[in-house]
């Protein structure tokens, strides 16, 4: 096909440039002036391309369904997939899509974003959870290794699905591809969660995309690493099997009024993708390589290894040798530098790379870090939290959604032994949940879950000292 083209976008521009008279929604009419203040920070064109799904495209009949089709099968071919589907509701509603129609077994690594317990609720599958690895140098949880997968493979019944994430938020990378090799002798289907690699595809110095390497189904976050709007993925379907129910899926979750303006993006930034997305990417990787080389040469810096990322546009590093954590090294870049790097925990810190980044905003970042160092350097280490990552997982009692269907109620810490969650506990770092609705607390999980609050470690899910559980009759 031809990836000069970009058929949804130029259609969309064509529409707006008609002036069509609008007896439709949207409400603004497409036109500027209804919101004059609002016109002076977004402009005037935003308006006339935010048309609800009326296109000008004649050789489709004037039909969005027709345009979008043709867009997401250019999607596609680029990214080497049997289908692609755009979304409008991040990797998250890509997830909740995958998961949906769901009934057997499942396995799901406990260090898994947000979004796919949201899907393991919504879904029927019965989740096994495989429990996260911390690695003991840069504390940060792992994915799980071929031989985790293997095993649980050998030794689980029924297992139908295995949910994978790659690279991890950290950029840490599984063994995927011979994983992948274990899909025919299980029968097993693998879905992807790559919301932190669109890139991949374009560089061969990056870890290969799990669209290539031909997982069942991949959904990834063109908006976080490839430059679409905030909020627009894609999902990638590699099993035919499989299409009908993503379409399903796709129709119960998503809008019925998806934005035009997300939607266009997507086509026109993977026409740009296709004419010069290496040169694009490889350029990110060029100068990732040239931040981790020259974080290397400051004392007091550490920079993780390609053992932890071995993605060179994911620079993740620390100043505990000077006495810094990561968190108050995320502010200090914020509120003494104006960088915002994407995210922080109590050791490390990430930043990340892209095909937006220029040499004046990477030597920015430099700089940043060089003059933190010469500020803080002949401080003493960082101490290691006094509290170990709690990485048991609680016995289960009801399916997750069984239990945020129940009534709850509150109740203290201290009263919540053997009580059943009906919410989540997160503790920030690591970001992997203690306890999942239906399951039960035991006495250890509170005297861990008291030990963060002591120590003023934030806990998602928990309201001061107080947590939800399930009302007992
Ligand atoms: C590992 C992982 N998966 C999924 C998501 C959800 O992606 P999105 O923001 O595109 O919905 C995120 C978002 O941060 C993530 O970190």
């Amino acid at each position: 096909m031809d990836q000069s083209c970009a058929p949804l976008w130029e259609a969309i521009v064509e529409y707006a440039n008609k002036k069509v008279i609008s007896f439709h929604t949207p409400g603004h009419k497409l036109r500027s002036g209804v919101f004059p203040h609002i016109d002076k920070i977004l402009g005037t064109s935003l308006w006339a391309l935010d048309a609800s799904d009326e296109v000008e495209d004649i050789t489709n009949n004037h039909s969005f369904k027709q345009v979008l089709k043709l867009a997401e099968t250019l999607a596609g071919e680029l990214f080497n997939s049997y289908a692609a589907r755009f979304l409008i509701n991040g990797t998250s509603g890509g997830i909740h899509s995958m998961l949906l129609g769901l009934t057997g077994k499942i396995v799901i690594p406990r260090f898994s974003h947000q979004s796919v317990y949201g899907g393991l609720i919504l879904s029927e599958a019965d989740p096994i959870y495989l429990a996260a690895k911390i690695d003991s140098e840069w504390n940060i949880p792992l994915p799980p290794t071929f031989e985790e997968i293997k095993q649980v493979l050998e030794h689980g019944k029924n297992i139908e699905t295995i949910f994978l994430t790659y690279p991890t938020y950290y950029g840490t990378t599984t063994e995927l591809e011979k994983i992948l090799k274990l899909k025919k002798q299980h029968e097993v289907a693998i879905f992807v969660d790559e919301a932190h690699g669109s890139h991949f595809r374009f560089s061969p110095e990056l870890p290969e995309s799990a669209v290539d390497l031909k997982a069942d189904l991949v959904v990834h976050s063109t908006h976080k690493t490839l430059g679409t709007l905030t909020q627009s993925s894609l999902l990638h379907i590699n099993n035919p099997d499989l299409e009908a129910k993503i379409d399903t899926a796709l129709t119960v979750l998503q809008s019925t009024s998806p934005s035009l303006i997300l939607l266009g993006v997507i086509d026109a930034v993977r026409r740009e993708l296709a004419l010069s997305g290496k040169a694009l990417v490889e350029n990110a990787v060029r100068l990732g390589n040239y931040i981790r080389d020259r974080l290397k040469c400051i004392d007091g810096v550490k920079v993780a290894p390609s053992r932890i990322t071995n993605d060179p546009t994911k620079i993740l590093f620390n100043l505990n040798e000077i006495g810094l954590s990561g968190l108050e090294v995320e502010t200090r870049l914020r509120y003494d530098y104006n960088i915002q790097v994407e995210l922080s925990d109590y050791y490390n810190v990430l930043a990340l790379i892209t095909i937006g980044d220029t040499e004046q905003s990477v030597e920015s970042f430099l700089a940043a870090v060089d003059d933190l160092v010469r500020r803080f350097s002949g401080n003493k280490p960082l101490p290691k939290l006094s509290v170990p990552y709690y990485l048991a997982i609680p016995q289960k009692v009801f399916s997750m959604r069984r239990a945020i269907c129940s009534q709850s109620e509150m109740t203290t810490l201290s009263q919540a032994e053997n009580r059943i969650a009906a919410d989540f506990l997160i503790p920030y770092p690591p970001g992997v949940p203690v306890i999942v609705p239906g399951e039960v607390i035991s006495s250890d999980l509170i005297d861990y879950l008291k030990s963060c609050y002591k120590n003023g470690w934030e806990v998602r899910g928990m309201r001061e000292e107080n947590l939800m559980v399930i009302k007992e009759h």
